[in-house]
């Protein structure tokens, strides 16, 4: 596997690749690697010939409050894990790099990116579909990879790339769990012990509300009213949202009556966990 960290050495790479006839699948990350990104690049190296697994942690996308410095950092690590798993090449630019100074041009899909995440994250997913856009451009990949973990970033993903028809085809991969449930994060590494603990809640209160679907309940405020009780049940999370909503449009649903996405994000400690499944009835 290469290691490159400027974009014309990415561009030769990508040129001879392309010429010996093999497609390229593209799989972006922000580095602190576990199972479910490398899920993701095992998928890549299934359906594409030339991986490339791109590693930045991207400051568009965070908060003036949020975690940027502390965001987990291991870049040998994550390069061995990537070696192992036969990745091709390794993009992990510098921030000057992705973003030369006097860069002021973003990408933004509008009304989605102020779903979700987005209301208590603003700015958010200007700063992924701008940073995504980048990268489909400069990788020129025939498939990106994604999690369905990150649902919301996807549902936008997805659109930006009909909306600005780019040719890529956006894969989204099943979310990998620990044993106990808990979704994989990089930011898992941030809790303690006991916040470990309590994170369970996330996938617990999703469990319960598909629990309660599978048992007929179909009426969206009725789930998320039960969701909520489950959850302020137990002691140590602190809800930042639970919702029903379309999956491709992120709006909210009344009745569930076609594949529909239930959504959480919580804080646990300082530390904001995501979650969700898709209910379908039927
Ligand atoms: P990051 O959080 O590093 O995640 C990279 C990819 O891994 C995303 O597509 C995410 O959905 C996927 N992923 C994370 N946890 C997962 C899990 N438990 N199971 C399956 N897939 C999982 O998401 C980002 O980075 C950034 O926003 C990025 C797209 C790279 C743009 O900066």
């Amino acid at each position: 596997m290469k290691l490159v960290t400027t974009i014309s050495e990415l561009c030769a790479l990508l040129a001879e690749a392309r010429h010996a006839g093999r497609t390229i699948g593209l799989v972006p990350t922000m580095g602190a690697l576990h199972e479910g990104h490398l899920s993701l690049v095992r998928a890549a190296k299934a359906q594409t010939d030339f991986v490339v697994v791109s590693l930045f942690v991207n400051p568009l996308q965070f908060g003036p409050k949020e975690d940027l410095a502390k965001y987990p950092r291991n870049l040998e690590h994550d390069r061995e894990l990537l070696e192992q798993e036969g990745a091709h090449v390794l993009f992990a630019p510098a921030v000057e790099e992705m973003y030369p100074a006097g860069a002021i041009t973003y990408v933004t899909v509008e009304a989605l990116s102020q779903r979700l995440d987005g209301i208590s994250r603003p700015g958010h997913f200007r700063g992924v579909t701008t940073v995504v856009a980048k990268l489909f451009h400069i990788v020129e990949p025939s498939r990106a990879y994604f999690g369905q973990k990150d649902s919301a970033q996807h549902a936008i993903l997805r659109r930006m790339v009909r909306d600005l028809n780019f040719p890529v085809e956006i894969v989204v991969c099943p979310i990998v769990r620990e044993p106990d449930g808990l979704a994989l994060s990089s930011r898992n590494a941030y809790l303690n012990g006991s916040e470990r603990q309590q994170a369970l809640i996330l996938s617990r209160t999703l469990r319960q509300m598909r629990e309660h679907f599978a048992n007929g309940e179909h009426d969206a405020a009725k789930l998320i009213a039960s969701g909520q009780s489950f959850l302020a049940s137990k002691p140590g999370a602190r809800l930042d949202y639970l919702a029903i909503v379309d999956p491709d449009t992120l709006e909210p649903v009344t009745r569930i009556t076609q594949p529909t996405l239930v959504a959480i994000a919580a804080w646990v400690g300082s530390t904001r966990l995501i979650d969700n499944v898709v209910l379908s009835p039927g």
